[in-house]
């Protein structure tokens, strides 16, 4: 590849590259979504064409269900043409989203794709079509009139990272040898700050469960039996409460035993980043505090201690006006953000085993565990990382910063264990990106940016 007609290349195709991508952003492959299957299908056929016409080889669609679950479709594509004494990248990328709801708040719809002021809105504009999309583009721009990639690549691309990424673990653990590479490349992260080049290089892992409590056997007159029977709502809440008290500090026994210390020169590192958190608080979160560990900073909260939220919590009567019932059932929707060393199945044990111990009176409780995820924190001392910090530093025209994510990505964990290759978290994001929240959007000079580094990327990779 010569990297200038690449990245020229990209450059005069940059307005085409953002109208395909809005035809991706209209399809809503919602993973979560049973109903939403034929259209998750759809996406992935999409990628597949794009992948295509970027001029990769052996394209195809990879079934992920089996006897007891339905899938939803792999993305699988390679180029080969550096030859065998070349490095091999796989690209990493997920086609599927969140679910658009509240859908009043969205200035635009979600699946109508409008640019405002230099920004793209769409659910999954950035998360992650946007981003899994610049892969594809750079790999376009690089073999555009009979390019050549300076490295071999490999390209996978799931429809279920939003829920817990099942299918591509299971292809992972029983076809490794398929993804066979030196290094990852995952651009679903984001940059600390708005032109500020950024590495991440942790992430953590979550347990993601729901909470069923049973009381009456069936739902009661809240006036005639209101006072004797038990209300499966309040014992939630109560357990909700005792799950994590107001100092921010799970009280589950055992919770924080394998919990790993950042190092001193991590957290020296993250204090001399550009961080305002009454900005944060103001501009991102917008509410009248911030709560949590007080001992621990904004960044330590989100990116090194692992916590506990409520999603929803299901059930009962939601209807407009007012209905006087105790329910016989309730759900809460719990999930656990973990960190190194915590392991996803021996926290879901202490969990289940807490609250079954602290049920309130009357109340039968069932813990269930809907996926996991483990944590993963990458070492920075490897040629891959140095590769893509030179690349962005080339791009920004500033020295790359390395950060964790308080999010997760399922997949990572085993690319980094299963296939033993080092992974890049290469991401464009803002922090004000609305990830998972209405009005997602892209800042489309970072979609550029992102095309731009990727192409560097593999060009430090091919001389390694
Ligand atoms: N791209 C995010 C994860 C992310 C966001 C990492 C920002 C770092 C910074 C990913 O799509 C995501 O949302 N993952 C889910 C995973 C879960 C459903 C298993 C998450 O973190 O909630
Ligand atoms: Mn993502
Ligand atoms: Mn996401």
């Amino acid at each position: 590849m010569s990297l200038d007609s690449a990245v020229a290349f990209a450059r005069e195709n940059g307005d085409r590259f953002v109208e395909e991508l809005k035809e991706l952003l209209r399809i809503p492959s919602i993973s979560t979504a049973p109903e939403r299957a034929g259209d998750v299908r759809r996406a992935a056929e999409f990628v597949a064409e794009g992948l295509r016409k970027a001029g990769l080889d052996q394209v195809q669609l990879i079934d992920t269900s089996t006897a007891t679950r339905t899938g939803h479709p792999l993305v699988y594509a390679e180029w080969f043409g550096a030859g065998p004494a070349a490095k091999t990248v796989l690209c990493y990328g997920h086609y599927d989203v969140q679910p658009p709801e509240p859908l009043d708040e969205w200035l635009s719809p979600p699946f109508e794709p409008q640019e405002r002021k230099g920004n793209l809105y769409a659910r999954g504009a950035v998360d992650d079509k946007g981003q899994m999309w610049m892969h594809v583009k750079a790999l376009e721009a690089a073999l555009a009139g009979g390019g050549k990639l300076p490295v071999n690549v490999r390209v996978i691309v799931e429809g279920e990272e939003e829920v817990g990424g099942e299918g591509i673990a299971a292809f992972v653990r029983e076809h490794g040898d398929r993804l066979k590479a030196d290094a990852a490349l995952v651009s679903d992260t984001e940059l600390f700050a708005p032109g500020l080049p950024t590495l991440c290089v942790g992430l953590r892992g979550m347990i993601y469960t729901e909470l069923e409590a049973r009381g009456a056997a069936t739902d009661l007159h809240s006036g005639m039996y209101g006072g004797a029977a038990p209300n499966p709502f309040i014992a939630l809440a109560q357990v909700v409460a005792q799950l994590k008290p107001e100092d921010g500090r799970i009280a589950i026994p055992g919770f924080y035993a394998d919990l790993q210390e950042p190092t001193s020169d991590e957290l020296d590192a993250w204090r001399s980043l550009p961080f305002d958190e009454e900005h944060y608080r103001k501009t991102e979160v917008g509410s009248t505090e911030l709560t949590g560990e007080e001992m621990f900073s904004v960044l330590e909260r989100t990116w090194s201690r692992p916590t506990m939220d409520v999603h929803g919590m299901p059930g009962g009567f939601i209807g407009a006006g007012a209905k006087t019932v105790i329910p016989a059932k309730a759900v809460a929707k719990i999930s656990f953000r973990l960190v190194p060393d915590m392991k996803p199945e021996k926290i879901f044990e202490l969990y289940k085993n807490f609250v079954e111990s602290i049920a309130p009176k009357g109340i039968v409780l069932e813990a269930r565990l809907i996926h996991s995820g483990e944590p993963i924190v990458v070492s920075t001392d490897n040629d891959y990382i140095r590769a893509a910090a030179a690349a962005m530093r080339e791009v920004f025209g500033k020295e790359t910063v390395y950060v964790r994510g308080g999010g997760s990505i399922p997949i990572v964990g085993d690319f980094v264990r299963e296939l033993g290759i080092p992974t890049v978290m290469m991401g464009f994001g803002l922090p004000d990106d609305n990830l998972h929240a209405p009005n997602e959007k892209f800042h489309l000079a970072n979609f550029h940016s992102g095309i731009e580094s990727i192409l560097r990327f593999f060009d430090h990779v091919g001389k390694l």
